[in-house]
């Protein structure tokens, strides 16, 4: 059984999830407004990334015979000053999640839930492997510039990118 405390910190990480959904999606609306097919397909795969790691979270609150409450979903920022811009901003989102995930296992350790530390576990994982691979990205704008050839290149590449769900989730 959920503490009531850790019964509201992760039905507030879904809310967080959730958003983070949002705001990517607000980043797909602005890359196809630049005509950035596949960085606007590339955000798409990782809105539903973060739609999936939301119903993980919704899923084990019910596991645990807690209670899922949704709240509203803030309103996203919906334009930035360059592909570069937005993809720092999802860097920084990312360095945010992952100082929750901390927060949310350090909070498990506290009141001795073993349960949702060891759930917590593939999140941890999960956001050095966000960071590496939204870091990626703005390492190489940052190399390339974003304008002209490099920018077309990046955008074939990105065009690539499905999301699936993994198997070991
Ligand atoms: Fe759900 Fe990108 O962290």
């Amino acid at each position: 059984m959920l503490s009531s405390k850790m019964e509201k910190a992760l039905n507030d990480q879904v809310n967080a999830e959730l958003f983070s959904a949002y705001l990517y999606l607000a980043m797909v609306a602005y890359f196809e407004d630049q005509n950035l097919s596949g960085f606007a397909q590339w955000m798409t795969a990782q809105s539903q990334e973060e739609n999936f790691h939301a119903m993980k979270f919704f899923s084990y609150i019910h596991e645990r015979g807690g209670r899922v409450t949704l709240e509203s979903i803030e309103k996203p920022q919906f334009t930035w000053a360059s592909p570069l811009a937005a993809l720092e901003a999802a860097l920084a989102h990312e360095q945010y999640i992952s100082k929750r995930i901390n927060d949310l296992v350090d909070l498990a350790i506290d009141e001795k839930d073993h349960a949702t530390n060891s759930f917590l576990r593939w999140f941890v994982d999960e956001q050095v492997e966000e960071e590496d691979h939204v870091g990626g990205i703005v390492q190489k704008l940052h190399m390339i510039g974003t304008e002209g050839g490099g920018l077309f290149m990046m955008d074939r590449d990105l065009g690539t990118r499905v999301f699936t769900p993994p198997v070991n989730a």
